[in-house]
């Protein structure tokens, strides 16, 4: 090796080695403001209003910074890990929705993730939204997914003292092609017994007897009380395959509860199209609307119910 280049090239380690210190000292001032940066970046992100669940998904530990009156709701809407865009979607719909005297979180619940990229979406998802249940199980249908579903969320949030008894009032099983109104549920649930219920649009379609026979999938939901029944008895154990919304019935009629039931029919129903004994039109009277299967569907649906009619006004966008 020539010695010029010998110089060269201690030259060179030397300028790098104050630049590194120079970068060092130029973090460390500016640690402070980079700091204050980040936060900015987090309040940039939650524009949304200020009562709106967003806001409330995105907090930590969110039931334990609820008011002990408050009812209380989960809505678990069954998916799998890869439905990425559906819960980004969901999340926008049920994410505007502002509330008054009630607290309803929505949660993606799934069973155990299988891929590696899932492992990295799905805990991104988590650190942004904190708003997916992981169950111990294998994705199944008709296997008891939704048993997994109920008798799990007892062990998962009882053991958290921050937490207020019971953590939910109630526990709805939602469908992810269903639209609910958050509002709506709640009021209809406020004068309801807290105690042994059970709530939905009952099966079959012409039926308005909430006794015969069970609520339908789209969307129904059970007191804690039940969910602490149904992790601790026999009866679902001995009876779990099946169709599961049948299946859940049938544990009900067979360990005798369920004594309060209200069948939330025609404020819950299948979309008007194509018309069938279980479609109702859309009307002011909603809790939610079913069969959601096209995004003509859902636009539609979104338009009747006005969503979008609160949009702040801006220079920065102009929507017709
Ligand atoms: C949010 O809720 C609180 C209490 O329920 C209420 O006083 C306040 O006006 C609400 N804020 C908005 C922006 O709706
Ligand atoms: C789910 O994952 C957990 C933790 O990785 C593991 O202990 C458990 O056995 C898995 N369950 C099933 C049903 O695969
Ligand atoms: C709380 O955790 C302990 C130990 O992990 C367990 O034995 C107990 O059953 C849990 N209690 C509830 C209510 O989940
Ligand atoms: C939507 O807005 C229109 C026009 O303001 C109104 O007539 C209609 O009743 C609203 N629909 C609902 C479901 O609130």
């Amino acid at each position: 090796m020539k010695p010029n280049r010998l110089l060269d090239g201690s030259r060179f380690i030397v300028s790098c080695f104050f630049f590194i210190i120079f970068l060092c000292v130029l973090a460390s001032i500016n640690e402070i403001r980079f700091d204050s940066l980040m936060k900015f970046g987090q309040c940039a992100f939650s524009q949304a209003p200020q009562n709106s669940s967003a806001e409330r998904l995105s907090q930590t530990n969110t039931i334990a910074s609820s008011s002990p009156s408050e009812l209380r709701i989960l809505i678990g809407i069954l998916t799998l890990p890869d439905h990425y865009h559906k819960r980004h979607f969901l999340r926008m719909i049920y994410g505007t929705q502002s509330l008054v005297g009630a607290r309803v979180d929505v949660k993606f619940v799934f069973c155990n993730l299988t891929k590696e990229d899932q492992k990295v979406l799905v805990a991104l998802e988590i650190m942004r939204y904190d708003d997916i249940i992981i169950m111990n199980c294998k994705e199944n249908m008709n296997k008891g997914k939704t048993y997994t579903y109920f008798s799990s969320l007892p062990e998962m949030l009882l053991n958290d003292t921050n937490v207020p008894y019971p953590p939910y009032h109630y526990v709805m099983k939602g469908d992810d092609d269903a639209y609910f109104r958050l509002q709506s549920l709640a009021d209809s649930l406020r004068p309801l017994p807290r105690q042994d219920l059970y709530y939905g649009y009952v099966i079959p379609c012409p039926s308005m007897d909430p006794f015969v026979h069970y609520m339908s999938g789209m969307g129904y939901l059970v007191s804690w009380d039940i969910l602490e029944w149904l992790k601790d008895s026999d009866i679902p154990k001995k009876h779990l395959e099946g169709p599961e919304d049948r299946v859940f019935g049938d544990w009900l009629r067979d360990g005798h509860r369920g004594r309060n039931r209200y069948n939330a029919k025609w404020s819950m129903y299948n979309f008007p199209e194509p018309p069938t004994r279980c479609t109702h039109e859309l009307w002011p009277d909603t809790i939610a609307v079913h069969l959601l299967k096209t995004q003509e569907k859902w636009i539609q649906t979104l338009n009747y119910f006005n969503v979008t009619k609160s949009l702040k006004p801006s220079k920065l966008y102009h929507i017709p």
